[in-house]
């Protein structure tokens, strides 16, 4: 018997029966969704390559109503799958069977924020964009930024750890989030929102939460501690450079580091084939003449006669020092935007060229492009594209092959080889997307197997029946 994309058999747990949706539509009145065309596309990742056949999609407004869900499925023995704004890419945010889909798309409110200290408490369903708008009409940014930002939700975020654009300059979720309510696998609400800067009272049990992808409790509201926005209008520079080599590339982030420090808030890159997926895929024009690799480079500051000086200062020494051939600089909201598209729609790009196998990959800096070399040679012709682009600031690597079609055999070629590849060097095999589907059973090759069984009691502590996203994040060997 064959499972969907590799999962293990369905485990036993019961089946919905219209008692039990009787039971949801009394308490999720027009929310309990069970319409087959209006669950068809909470089923299928953002990616379209894992698809669940789940016949039930939960709507809730409110952690009483997440409660009271829990509590009843864990009674029933219902296994849950918690979905945000459905942008996960290793299948963790879609059923793989007949999981009930929890959404937290209706629990959108904003709580509360404070204009002194810079802490916003919200509902987990906020997508990351209107939080955004929301702060920087009061001075303030979100500390993440990604290409997903239209649809993806904070909780969602928290649940996959994202990392994305500015983690460089203003940490990862682990630092930036205070505090999180979480409904347990029981139905038990553990109300851990602070929004304390500091808060050394025991285990800081919300860190348990923080890139948990929704197997040990589903997070309801979360607060988190939000930069100033950069003072002045024009206070966003951005650059788009060129380079020969990727040791280049490695000295003008060095040269970067050193000459802009505290104004720097991104430095991205991307390989000459994205950008010619980009031309082919999505007609953006590249801006610049066309060179191995691109540099995308942020700053933001609050005094832009100090941050274009600065700025100036290094353009010249880059030049200078023949790291770069060629950019371009812009100052503009709308030419920062356009620019700052050609990184973040390499993922869209992707998608318009084949069946995407895609690697997000930490390493020791200096050797991540090593591996997209590597993987070239290693796959030859077998592969459509090979392109490395990533957060170059952050050691994190996206290495992704496309081929016309789903490939068994170039799937074998690429696995277990990226994974030996990545351990040889101490890396870890997911740096930003987490585990979902996909990677679950390739975790021994970044954590040992003390730590994967300590996951494992956690999972049994807090979910003993194992209902939340079942198949997910831990190796079968621990189901
Ligand atoms: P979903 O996709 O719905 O869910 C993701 C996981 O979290 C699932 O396991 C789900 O069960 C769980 N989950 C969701 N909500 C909750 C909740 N409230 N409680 C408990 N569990 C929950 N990631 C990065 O790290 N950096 C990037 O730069 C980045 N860029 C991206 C760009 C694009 C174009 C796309 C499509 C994705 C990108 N991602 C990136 C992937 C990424 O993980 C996210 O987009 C995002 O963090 C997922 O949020 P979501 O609301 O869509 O969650
Ligand atoms: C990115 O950095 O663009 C995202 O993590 C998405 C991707 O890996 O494609
Ligand atoms: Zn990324």
């Amino acid at each position: 018997k064959s499972s969907p994309a590799g999962a293990p058999e369905r485990l036993p747990f019961s089946k919905v029966t219209d008692e039990d949706l009787a039971y949801f539509r009394k308490i999720l009145p027009g929310r309990t969704i069970t319409d087959p065309d209006l669950v068809e596309s909470s089923n299928v990742d953002w990616l379209k390559t894992v698809k669940g056949s789940s016949e039930v999609l939960l709507r809730p407004q409110t952690t009483e109503e997440v409660s009271q869900i829990l509590r009843y499925c864990y009674n029933r023995n219902l296994a849950v799958n918690p979905q945000g704004g459905n942008t996960g890419l290793v299948g963790g945010s879609v059923p793989v069977y007949d999981e009930i889909i929890l959404s937290t798309s209706l629990m959108n409110n904003i709580l509360t924020f404070d204009n002194i200290s810079g802490i916003l408490t919200c509902q987990a369903g906020c997508v990351l964009e209107n939080l955004s708008l929301y702060l920087e009409e009061r001075d303030y940014i979100m500390p993440l930024d990604l290409g997903a930002k239209g649809s993806c939700q904070i909780g969602g975020n928290v649940a996959t750890n994202a990392g994305g654009l500015r983690l460089l300059r203003y940490g990862s979720l682990h630092g930036t989030v205070l505090g999180l309510e979480v409904v347990l696998a029981d139905g038990r609400v553990l109300d851990c929102l602070a929004t304390l800067r500091k808060d050394n009272t025991g285990y800081d049990l919300k860190q348990l939460f923080i890139g948990s992808e929704g197997t040990l409790g589903v997070i309801t509201a979360v607060s988190i501690l939000c930069p100033r926005k950069p003072k002045s209008t024009n206070s966003y520079l951005f650059l788009l450079l060129g380079c020969e080599t990727f040791e280049e590339l490695l000295k003008t982030f060095q040269l970067c580091r050193g000459m802009l420090g505290e104004i720097l808030s991104a430095f991205e890159f991307l390989d000459s084939e994205c950008m010619r997926l980009l031309n082919t895929h999505l007609k953006l024009p590249n801006p610049i003449s066309d060179c191995p690799f691109y540099i995308v480079i942020e700053t933001s500051g609050s005094d832009p006669d100090h941050d274009s000086q600065k700025l100036d200062n290094f353009l010249e020494e880059a030049i200078a020092s023949t790291f770069v051939t060629d950019g371009t600089v812009a100052t503009e909201e709308s030419k920062i935007k356009a620019l700052w598209s050609m990184r973040e729609r390499v993922t869209e790009a992707l998608t318009h060229d084949g069946f995407t196998y895609k690697y997000d990959i930490s390493l020791p800096v200096e050797r991540i492009y090593q591996l997209v070399t590597d993987m070239r040679q290693h796959l030859g012709d077998r592969a459509k594209s090979v392109v490395g682009y990533g957060h170059v600031g952050d050691g994190n690597l996206h290495l992704n092959i496309t081929s016309p079609a789903k490939d068994p055999a170039l799937l074998a070629a690429i696995e277990p080889f990226v994974y030996e590849w990545t351990a040889s060097c101490q890396g870890s095999i997911s740096a930003e997307h987490g585990l979902g589907l996909k990677k679950r059973n390739y975790i021994y090759y970044s954590k040992p197997s003390q730590a994967v069984a300590l996951m494992g009691n956690i999972k049994a502590m807090l979910d003993p029946k194992g209902i939340l996203n079942p198949y997910k994040t831990l190796p079968d060997n621990l189901k």
